[in-house]
């Protein structure tokens, strides 16, 4: 597994759950960011109770709440960013769609929305149906708000798979894919630059960047996540 040793390890933001107590999607979200955790990433969770005392986004309204403005300043500093939501009769949930909504605070910055950042997708529901077609609707949605979807998205059957604790899934093959999206997010976000001191200009500039840093290659730690 890469690790980042030789510079400021990689931001991972999750955002998700529902409101539930126990909520699978947020339990869910939690394994994957134990996964880039575990490549070596920081992590900062905003679960389903955060979520919930988020106000309506409201684009006329000019001021922002504390919890809006920690969320955009999380998202704002991320490198990478994880996205958990339940299947809600079809689609993505209005809570975490609230959430999403509230980046449009990122519209005006240098890297607006979900710009530059690898994005992990994550989706619950209640049969095979919808884990499939909502995964699609929030991988469009991050696409929308200009983000690097991850190569896997993990769907999870909830009927099948139980998340008895806080970070055990009773299917290891769905926490070993849950796992590999969190890797995917913070290997990408390495990819993508971060921790360097500023972003290179052009390919020569990163060219000259790589060549300097006593580390391995980018290609190296992203073609290590195939084997
Ligand atoms: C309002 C509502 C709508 C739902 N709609 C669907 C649906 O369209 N398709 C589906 O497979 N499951 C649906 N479900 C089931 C949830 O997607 C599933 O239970 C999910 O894992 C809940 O996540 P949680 O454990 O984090 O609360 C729905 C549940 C609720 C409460």
């Amino acid at each position: 597994m890469p690790r980042f040793n030789h510079i400021r390890p990689p931001l991972v933001v999750g955002i998700g759950g529902t409101t539930r107590d126990g909520s699978s999607t947020e339990r869910a979200l939690r394994i994957a960011l134990n996964g880039a955790e575990s490549a070596g990433a920081r992590t900062h969770l905003f679960g389903g109770a955060f979520l919930h005392s988020l106000p309506h986004y409201a684009p006329e309204s000019a001021s922002l709440t504390e919890a809006q403005r920690e969320l955009i300043e999380a998202v704002r500093e991320a490198d990478a960013v994880i996205i958990a939501t339940p299947g809600y009769h079809g689609g993505v949930s209005g809570l975490v769609k609230n959430a999403l909504d509230t980046l449009e605070a990122l519209r005006a910055d240098e890297r607006p929305y979900l710009d530059g950042r690898a994005v992990g997708c994550i989706v619950t529901a209640y049969g095979w149906q919808a884990t499939g077609s909502v995964l699609g609707s929030l991988r469009s949605i991050v696409h929308a708000l200009r983000g690097w979807p991850t190569p896997l998205g993990a769907g999870i059957n909830t009927l099948e798979t139980r998340f008895e604790t806080e970070d055990t899934c009773s299917d290891p093959k769905a926490a070993g894919q849950l796992a590999t999206v969190g890797q995917q997010a913070a290997t990408f976000a390495l990819a993508f630059g971060a921790g360097r001191s500023t972003a290179p200009a052009s390919l020569a500039a990163l060219a000259e960047q790589e060549s300097a840093a006593p580390r391995p290659s980018r290609a190296a730690n992203v073609l290590s996540l195939a084997s």
